[in-house]
């Protein structure tokens, strides 16, 4: 991984920031805290998204532990969404959603999946398959947050982010338990 607390001090790397030759290396004004600001609109677009999406996958899911865990996820999600929104009160930023292309294709990826298969098993683990993806663009996400904001000293931002990030990688690790205890083998087993 690289380096996110550089020491230059002769351009904040950010294009139009009107910092040009700047040697001003305080938080608010930083490349860094402007790139910490965008990422944080980028899940806060991606988590709403998922509080819409993640119903969609609960209705199609059939196996129980699935649909348990989903649920669960669903509930953590809308919280996780008021816990952005408490990052950017504590950074004393207007909260603020910018698209996310990235969620928005892998939501896609998963309605795809979805109507490709017949409901059962196989769906469901199609189903894991796209959550999964999910969960791992969130922990890269919630990841660079916590490491742009121990280095912008935002204390507070930073504990609500590791608080999401721990809930992010749960969350993984239960959808892994639940596809290889159960629903891939039973997918396998399937007839075509
Ligand atoms: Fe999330």
């Amino acid at each position: 991984m690289k380096k996110n607390g550089s020491k230059k001090t002769s351009n904040n790397g950010i294009k139009n920031s009107g910092m040009n030759g700047s040697s001003d290396t305080s938080a608010e004004n930083s490349g860094l805290q402007e790139l910490f600001e965008n990422e944080l609109k980028d899940i806060y677009w991606a988590e709403k998204a998922l509080v819409k999406a993640i119903p969609k996958m609960i209705k199609k899911a059939t196996e129980e532990q699935l649909i348990t865990a989903l649920e669960e996820h669903l509930s953590v999600t809308e919280e996780q969404v008021t816990r952005v929104e408490k990052v950017f009160k504590a950074i004393g930023v207007k909260a603020e959603a910018k698209k996310c292309e990235a969620m928005a294709g892998l939501i896609k990826e998963a309605e795809e999946i979805m109507s490709d298969t017949e409901e059962g098993v196989v769906r469901d683990a199609g189903i894991i398959s796209a959550a999964q993806k999910v969960e791992h663009y969130e922990i890269a996400s919630y990841g660079t947050l916590c490491a742009f904001a121990k280095t912008l000293g935002h204390d507070e931002a930073l504990q609500l982010l590791e608080e999401t990030l721990n809930e992010e990688k749960e969350a993984d690790s239960t959808l892994t338990e639940i596809a290889e205890t159960s629903i891939n083998v039973e997918a396998m087993e399937e007839a075509e």
